[in-house]
């Protein structure tokens, strides 16, 4: 048996250290820009758990659910969510989510797309718990932005543009691979109305039901 940390448990502290807190204001104007007032939220590949942390805050008629298949993510969050009642946490794979149809007024999938191995069986999941007329926004940092200043905390000049925009070049989506998600949306039950813009530095897409 070996001491040393697994990748997950290094991928997860990495990312409790670096991007939850630089992108706190980027999770906030997201949070806004989903919208959801009150009724159920779902955050797919919640990871460390603030986009769902910030929909819920300060609106306790929101119920914030947080699903995420990495156990070491999962356990961050736990953490950071404090002692928020209207926020809950569950281990789960997006393409198989553990719920009945019509669960949630809204949805939204922040830097977790370019991850999916299987984003057909997600679009379809996500139109399956959602309400009539529900929406999931999916946004994915795009390569080629600006790095806007409010939108990330930086102390002493970190992080740098340049780190900022090689994150994105890894952790994002350029344009072919973002063509080919939102093809993927269209052939979806949400069918062939999605919008596609910017919100900040990410594209965006918003699928309704
Ligand atoms: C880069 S992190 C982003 C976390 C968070 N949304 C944020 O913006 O801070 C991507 C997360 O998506 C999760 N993920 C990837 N595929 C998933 C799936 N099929 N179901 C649930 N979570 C998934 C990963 O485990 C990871 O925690």
């Amino acid at each position: 048996m070996s001491l040393l940390p697994d990748r997950a448990a290094l991928t997860a502290l990495a990312y409790q250290l670096g991007p939850s807190r630089y992108y706190q204001p980027a999770y906030r104007f997201i949070a806004a820009d989903v919208g959801t007032e009150r009724g159920s939220f779902l955050d797919v590949g919640t990871g460390t758990g603030w986009l769902a942390i910030h929909v819920a805050s300060g609106r306790r008629e929101v119920d914030a659910v947080g699903i995420d298949t990495s156990e070491a993510m999962l356990r961050y969050a736990e953490a950071n969510k404090r002692d928020r009642l209207n926020v809950t946490f569950r281990k789960m794979d997006a393409t198989n989510i553990i719920y009945p149809e019509r669960t949630f007024e809204s949805a939204a999938a922040v830097q977790s797309a370019h991850h999916w191995g299987d984003p057909a069986a997600i679009f379809a999941e996500v139109y399956r718990v959602l309400v009539e007329g529900g929406r999931f926004y999916v946004y994915e940092a795009d390569p080629e932005a600006e790095v806007p200043a409010d939108w990330i905390v930086r102390k002493a000049g970190l992080p740098t543009d340049a780190f900022v925009r090689g994150q994105w070049a890894k952790f994002g989506m350029d344009a072919g691979r973002w063509a080919q998600l939102r093809a993927v949306a269209e052939a979806s039950p949400f069918g062939p109305d999605i919008e596609d813009e910017r919100h900040g530095f990410y594209r965006r897409l918003v699928c309704t039901k």
